[in-house]
């Protein structure tokens, strides 16, 4: 069994046939992404990385995972962007919810950092690593993030404090840039245990390498059926999977059809499985960063429902019809709970008495969905079987291939992010870190007229 992709609510808001004209854009950019004649070509190293990961290579994350999870109570995984949220993603969605309050001796909590330069944040991180035995996952691909380069000063200062160097080695694992890079240098100095990031892998497609893989199995989350998952995605999404049936190319086509057709300039993804937040963080990430450029892009944003009904809900019904919505519907939930009866029935609800949660929660989706469309709001639905490690492979692949295919229907190079730059430029610059002298000045001046 297979996600599967319902466009028919949103292809209805295009001229007939609209879908099935992109179909030869959507080829040519398939084999583009294929004989790496596209743009961005040095950063394909995603397109084929499901179908090309070993057993032995799964070992290795797997017996690295081990030594963290026997070892420690608490590991920290530091990294941002592309080497943050793929991991957070998948360790929400199939983690408990309330994770951390629960005493779960069998798996050490997951907790993150370098994601934020928050000094409450990391004080309070510290604090509560006080007295644990704890462990740092530290990503960085370039090895030279600010964020997680000073998250990661302050965890092996404290972790060399609590442990000794000796110890804090055993613990401390760096995924890196196989050559260049501060984070190398140190892991190599160290002799911490790592793991490459292959140098045509960007950050955001890189959730099935280790920076993805070894944090999820280090929370107790099975990688080889994430991957198998990936690889099913991987042959269903192939360029020689007819139009009709390839639901990365239908999803290309659909969303560039609304967007440069209908005018919907903003695509949000929804869900209805709270646990699934983090899950559409990574995909904004993936689409936002991929697609925004040369002045173009439909800008990704997600809504947690039924919470956000109660919130953007009004916007979503009645506001400017620039939107479009994308529901990852979950069709069963892991767990099973009836609503009771109540002799009182004071709140009026005896009529769903022996009911799932689940059928009500069903219910809120359909009923959303009618009166999103109804509101001119078209709707594109990605219904999964079940929650699960082998389904999110499935999802996280479909979102990569469909993304590349996106972003060279709209003409752009999908694969770089040059305008992240701006703010490191400056905050460097403001910083008067050494090597910006110029433009510390020129920031200077330009903050005093
Ligand atoms: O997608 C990307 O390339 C970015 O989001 C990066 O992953 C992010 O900036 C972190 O970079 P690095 O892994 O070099 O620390």
């Amino acid at each position: 069994e297979s996600i599967k992709l319902d466009i028919s609510k949103a292809a209805q808001f295009l001229n007939p046939g609209a879908v099935e004209a992109y179909a030869p854009h959507v080829a040519a950019a398939q084999e583009a992404l294929e004989k790496a004649t596209c743009p961005g070509n040095d950063f394909l190293g995603w397109l084929h990385l499901p179908s090309s990961i070993t057993p032995k290579f799964l070992g290795q994350i797997q017996a690295v995972a081990d030594t963290l999870r026997e070892k420690c109570e608490v590991v920290v995984v530091a990294g941002i962007g592309g080497s943050y949220l793929g991991a957070r993603a998948v360790i929400e969605a199939l983690g408990n919810s309330f994770a951390w309050l629960v005493n779960d001796k069998k798996n050490p909590t997951i907790l993150f950092a370098g994601n934020n330069i928050g000094e409450d944040y990391l004080a309070e991180l510290t604090a509560y690593l006080k007295g644990k035995k704890f462990g740092v996952i530290n990503i960085s691909k370039s090895g030279t993030t600010t964020e997680t380069a000073l998250a990661f000063r302050l965890l092996k200062k404290q972790c060399e404090d609590q442990l000794g160097k000796e110890a804090a080695r055993e613990v401390i694992v760096a995924i890196t840039d196989e050559h260049k890079g501060a984070a190398r240098a140190a892991a190599t100095k160290e002799g911490y245990k790592t793991f490459i990031i292959p140098d045509n892998v960007g950050g955001r497609f890189s959730v099935l390498t280790p920076v993805g893989l070894l944090p999820i199995a280090v929370a107790g989350f099975d990688v080889k059926k994430l991957v198998e998952g990936a690889q099913q995605m991987e042959k269903e999404t192939a360029n020689d999977v007819p139009f009709a049936s390839n639901i990365a190319a239908r999803y290309a086509a659909v969303r560039q059809g609304l967007y440069s057709q209908a005018g919907k300039k903003i695509e949000i993804v929804a869900n209805f499985q709270p646990k699934l937040h983090f899950f559409a963080e990574w995909w904004k990430q993936l689409y936002g960063e991929s697609e925004g450029k040369d002045h173009k892009g439909i800008f990704p944003a997600a809504c947690d429902f039924t919470t956000d009904l109660h919130s953007m809900g009004q916007w979503i019904q009645q506001g400017e019809r620039s939107i479009f919505e994308t529901v990852i519907s979950m069709e069963q939930p892991n767990a099973k709970l009836l609503f009771p009866h109540d002799d009182e029935n004071l709140d009026g609800l005896n009529f769903l008495e022996g009911k799932r949660v689940d059928e009500v929660n069903k219910m809120a989706e359909l009923g959303t969905r009618l009166a999103h469309v109804d509101g001119g709001v078209p709707n594109i639905r990605i219904s999964v079987p079940a929650l699960n490690e082998y389904y999110l492979g499935q999802l996280i692949y479909f979102f990569e291939k469909a993304c590349g295919i996106s972003g060279l229907v709209q003409e752009v190079n999908p694969f770089n992010q040059p305008g992240v730059e701006a703010y490191k430029k400056n905050m460097f610059a403001l910083l008067n870190k050494p090597g910006y002298e110029a433009e510390s000045k020129a920031i200077q001046e330009r903050l005093t007229k």
